[in-house]
C-alpha cells in the first residue's frame, strides 16, 4: 500500500513539474509565474481541486509520440474565491508553449461543462501559442468545441479571461467571446497572427508590443478591459472582481457586509457642479462619494474615457455604474463610448446587476469622422442596451442631458425605474447658444435681442423643472442626498419583476 501511495505522489510530482526546471526558470526570468503558482494566488488557500492531471496527448506525427508531459499544457479544476466556487483553467506555457491539442481541449471543455452545469463563474488564465501545430485539424476541432461552449455559457455564467503571456490564434478568439479580458503589462500580447506572419503577409514591421501589447488593447482596440503591472496584481484584482459578480444569471448579486451607512449624506456634493456650464468636474468624485466605501472596480478605464463604467456596491450589494465624464470631451457620446457602455449595460442586465446611470452629456459628437465610423449604429447599441434592460435602473441627471443623449442615458422613456435630477440639471434639445442661433436666426444681427432670447431659453429650458412637470423626472433631489436616495430606490426595486416579450433573441445593431 505504502508503495502504491508513493507511486501516486511521484506521478503527481511529475505532472506538477510541467515542462521541467529549465523552462520554469525561463518563465520566471520573463517575469511570469507558472500556471500552478498563478492558481495558488487566485484561489483561497488550499481550495484548489485539480482535474485531469495525468491526461496526455495522443499525437504521433512529427515525433510527438516521443514527447509526453502529464497534464498536456493546461491545469484545470475548481476552487473558491473568498468562499465562493469558481472553475478555472490555466495554460502552462512551459509545456508545448501552452498550445492546444485535442486532449488539452477536452480538459478545458470538461471544466466549461462543469461550470455551466453548476452555475459558477469560469476563469481562464492564458499564456499560450494557439493550436498545437503538430496536431493540425484535431487541434482546430478542439478550439471549435471550446468556442461553442463559450457561446452557450455567455449570459449564463460570468466568463473571465486573463492574458498572462504571448497569446495567438485560438487563445485570443476564445477570450474574445468571454465577458472580460484582462492583460499584464509588458509580458502579455494578443494577436490573431504574430509579428513574423504580419511581416510576411503585409510587409509591415511591428514588435509584439506594438501589435498586441496591453497598451494597444486597453486604449486603441478596446479588446482588453484593464491591464495590470504584473501577475500578482492581476490575480489579486481578479479576486476583487469575483467578489462583485453573481455566480450566474439566476443567482442574486453577492451581498458583502459594509460599515458605510446607506443614509450617509455628503455636503461636498452641493458644490461639485462649477458655476460655468462649460467647466468640467470629475464624475469619479461623485461615484467615490456615492458608493460604499468609495470602492469602484472600473472597466475599460483607459478607453473612451468620456464615459465611465464599472462595478461598486450600495448597502453591500453590487451595482453597475454608467456615467458620462465631463472631464473628457465634455462627456460627449461618440461611437467608442456608446459601444463601451452598451456592452457593460448588457453584462449587468444578463446577470441581474442593477444599473445606476449618472448623466452629464452635451449630446452625440458631430462630424464626418463619427458619421463615417457608424455613429448612428454604435449610438443605437447603447440606446438598445438600456431599452432592453430589465434590471433595476436608477438615473441621476447632474447637469446636461441634451438631445438624443437625454433619451439614451436610461431616461424614463426607456423604462428607467427611478429618474432623479439635481437642481443644476439642464434637460433640453440643446444648449442655449445653439438653440437661439437656430430658432431666432432673424435676430442674429441684434446682440441685445439675442442676449434676451438666450436668457429666456436658459430660464425656461435649462433646468430640470420642465421635465419634472411632465413626470419624466420623478423628483429633483439635493446633491448631498444622492447616496441616500439611490440606496432607498435600490432597496425598493429589489422585488422588481419585468419581462420583455418572448423572442429567440433580439437583433441588436451589431
Ligand atoms: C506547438 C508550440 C506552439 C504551437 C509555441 N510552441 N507555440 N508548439 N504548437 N502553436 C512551443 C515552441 O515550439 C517552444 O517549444 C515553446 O512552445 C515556446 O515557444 P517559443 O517560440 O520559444 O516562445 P516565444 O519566443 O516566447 O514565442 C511565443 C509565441 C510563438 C509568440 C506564442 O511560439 C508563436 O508564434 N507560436 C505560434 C503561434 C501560432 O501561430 N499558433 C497557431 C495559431 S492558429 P520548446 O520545446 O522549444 O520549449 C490557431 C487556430 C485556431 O490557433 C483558430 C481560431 C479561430
Amino acid at each position: 500500500m505504502k508503495q502504491i501511495l508513493e507511486t501516486l505522489e511521484a506521478r503527481r510530482a511529475g505532472a506538477r513539474a510541467g515542462g521541467g526546471a529549465a523552462r520554469v526558470a525561463a518563465q520566471h526570468k520573463r517575469g511570469k509565474l507558472t500556471a500552478r503558482e498563478r492558481i495558488e494566488l487566485l484561489l483561497d488557500d488550499g481550495s484548489f481541486e485539480e482535474f485531469d492531471m495525468f491526461v496526455q496527448h495522443r499525437a504521433t506525427d512529427f515525433g510527438m509520440e516521443k514527447s509526453h508531459v502529464p497534464g498536456d499544457g493546461v491545469v484545470t479544476g475548481w476552487g473558491t474565491v473568498n468562499g465562493r466556487t469558481v472553475f478555472l483553467f490555466a495554460k502552462d506555457f512551459t509545456v508545448f508553449g501552452g498550445s492546444l491539442s485535442e486532449t488539452h481541449a477536452q480538459k478545458i471543455t470538461k471544466i466549461q461543462d462543469m461550470a455551466l452545469k453548476n452555475r459558477a463563474p469560469i476563469i481562464g488564465l492564458f499564456d499560450a501559442g494557439g493550436a498545437r501545430i503538430q496536431e493540425g485539424v484535431a487541434a482546430l476541432g478542439g478550439y471549435g468545441e471550446v468556442f461553442q461552449r463559450n457561446v452557450l455559457a455567455s449570459g449564463v455564467i460570468p466568463q473571465i479571461s486573463v492574458i498572462m503571456g504571448p497569446c495567438a490564434g485560438g487563445d485570443v478568439y476564445s477570450p474574445a467571446m468571454t465577458d472580460f479580458i484582462f492583460m499584464v503589462r509588458d509580458t502579455s500580447y494578443m494577436f490573431v497572427t504574430g509579428p513574423e506572419v504580419v511581416k510576411t503577409v503585409t510587409n509591415e514591421s511591428v514588435t509584439a508590443e506594438e501589435l498586441g501589447g496591453a497598451s494597444v488593447h486597453t486604449t486603441k482596440s478596446s479588446i482588453a478591459d484593464k491591464a495590470y503591472d504584473n501577475d500578482v496584481e492581476a490575480l489579486l484584482q481578479m479576486r476583487r472582481l469575483i467578489d462583485f459578480l453573481p455566480a450566474s444569471n439566476t443567482a442574486d448579486v453577492p451581498e458583502i457586509p459594509t460599515f458605510d451607512d446607506g443614509e450617509r449624506i455628503d455636503l461636498s456634493l452641493d458644490t461639485i457642479i462649477p458655476d460655468s456650464a462649460n467647466k468640467p468636474y470629475d464624475m469619479h468624485e461623485l461615484i467615490a462619494k456615492m458608493v460604499d466605501e468609495g470602492d469602484f472596480f472600473e472597466i475599460q478605464e483607459a478607453h473612451a474615457r468620456n464615459i465611465i463604467t464599472g462595478f461598486a456596491r450600495i448597502e453591500g450589494r453590487t451595482v453597475g455604474l454608467v456615467a458620462n465624464q465631463p472631464m473628457v470631451l465634455a462627456g460627449v457620446l461618440d461611437s467608442d463610448a456608446s459601444r463601451k457602455a452598451a456592452r457593460f449595460v448588457r453584462f449587468c442586465d444578463c446577470f441581474n446587476i442593477p444599473i445606476i446611470t449618472l448623466v452629464d452629456v452635451p449630446g452625440f459628437l458631430p462630424g464626418t469622422a463619427q458619421e463615417y465610423g457608424g455613429l448612428i449604429k454604435h449610438g443605437a447599441k447603447l440606446l438598445f442596451a438600456f431599452a432592453e434592460a430589465t434590471v433595476p435602473k436608477v438615473t441621476i441627471i447632474t447637469r446636461k442631458a441634451f438631445g438624443g443623449a437625454y433619451d439614451v442615458m436610461a431616461s424614463k422613456h426607456l423604462r428607467g425605474d427611478v429618474n432623479y435630477a439635481w437642481p443644476t440639471a439642464q434637460i433640453a434639445v440643446m444648449g442655449a447658444k445653439g438653440a437661439v442661433e437656430i430658432i431666432f436666426r432673424a435676430d442674429m444681427n441684434d446682440p441685445a435681442k439675442i442676449a434676451e432670447r438666450t436668457k429666456e431659453y436658459e430660464e425656461r429650458f435649462l433646468s430640470p423643472f420642465v421635465a419634472a412637470e411632465r413626470g419624466y423626472i420623478d423628483e429633483v433631489i439635493m446633491p448631498h442626498a444622492t447616496r441616500r436616495r439611490v440606496a432607498r430606490a435600490l432597496a425598493m426595486l429589489r422585488g422588481k419583476a419585468l419581462e420583455n416579450p418572448w423572442k429567440k433573441h433580439d437583433n441588436i445593431p451589431l
